[in-house]
């Protein structure tokens, strides 16, 4: 497969996110590593997240822009809260898990899965979809209106996992504020949908609550790529947006996870800057609409 700066895992870029510039990078020294080495060490041990295979420029540029925000001068002050104040974790979690997602995120992409992948899951009696790095949920609720307008939500059972629990909260809760609405209307209808997305929701003047018909089939639950293992045989699997944190040989090991995980003929989605172009295994993949990130297992792939 031809790898290109597009279709390549691009470490790099998450639009949304105000990181600092690249000059500014460079200036890391030898100093400053041992100390995020230090705190990164100092969080496995204590919590058991292990951010070391994350990619060391996000990891860095997330640190630095939660120093900043807090009152300490220096990186390694951040270890002796972190270790004893389960509040003062709890927000840098939140700082170094990037939640950005959006219903309908890449409109493009669910014209796709409406237009390839419905039509393969309606041979199947039964379907079984796990949403890694669901964030607040709107991946998974995107999905499920899919389904249910295609009549495929009654037999399909969609498992949304992330490994930040306040994030899953919000993902189970599934109150979204009203201001998206214009937006998520707009990508729902770029994404093909027909009608209104306002009738999955009950509204009211300041939040929009997704209906319980949909929430029905999907199960949330804490899962960490980095340490769990795979919960069961996939048709698809959801990974968007989540490897690009990722340094390469994380990422092989989840795709390796995923390849397990996913049935013949499965789809594996990745997001807008990810792709398979450097996984070893990316041969047992057909990547026609791999420029969107839809692959599609076409092997057995033996064990790894
Ligand atoms: C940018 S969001 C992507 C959300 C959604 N998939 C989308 O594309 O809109 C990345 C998500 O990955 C989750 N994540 C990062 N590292 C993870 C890990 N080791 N295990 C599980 N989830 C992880 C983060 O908590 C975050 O919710």
């Amino acid at each position: 497969m031809k790898c290109t700066m597009d279709t390549c895992v691009n470490l790099q870029k998450e639009e949304t996110v105000n990181w600092i510039s690249e000059p500014e990078l460079n200036d890391g020294n030898q100093l400053e590593r041992l100390e995020i080495e230090l705190l990164l060490e100092a969080i496995h041990s204590r919590y058991g997240y292990d951010f070391s295979n994350y990619s060391p420029k996000c990891i860095r540029r997330r640190i630095l822009h939660f120093l900043r925000q807090s009152p300490y001068p220096a990186i390694a002050d951040l270890i002796h809260p972190i270790l004893t104040q389960a509040p003062f974790f709890q927000k840098f979690m939140q700082h170094l898990s990037i939640t950005v997602t959006e219903m309908f995120r890449d409109p493009n992409f669910y014209q796709e899965i409406r237009s390839r992948v419905i039509p393969v899951l309606r041979t199947y009696p039964y379907i079984k979809i796990w949403h890694a790095g669901c964030a607040t949920g709107e991946e998974v609720y995107s999905m499920a209106i899919i389904l249910k307008e295609e009549g495929l939500l009654e037999r399909s059972q969609l498992y949304a996992t992330d490994f930040n629990h306040h994030a899953l909260i919000l993902a189970s809760d599934g109150r979204y504020t009203s201001e998206t609405v214009h937006q998520y209307q707009a990508n729902y209808s770029l994404s093909g949908g027909k009608g209104l997305l306002t009738d999955y929701f009950t509204c009211s003047k300041r939040h929009l609550q997704i209906s319980k018909e949909l929430k029905s089939n999907i199960f949330f639950t804490s899962h960490n790529l980095v340490t769990d293992s795979l919960f069961g045989e996939m048709n698809v699997i959801f990974c968007r947006n989540v490897l690009i944190y990722f340094n390469s040989d994380l990422q092989n090991r989840v795709l390796n996870m995923m390849s397990e995980s996913l049935v013949y003929n499965g789809f594996l989605c990745l997001g807008a800057k990810e792709s398979l172009c450097s996984y070893p295994h990316a041969h047992f993949y057909h990547t026609t609409s791999g420029k969107i990130g839809i692959f599609q297992k076409k092997h057995a792939i033996p064990p790894f």
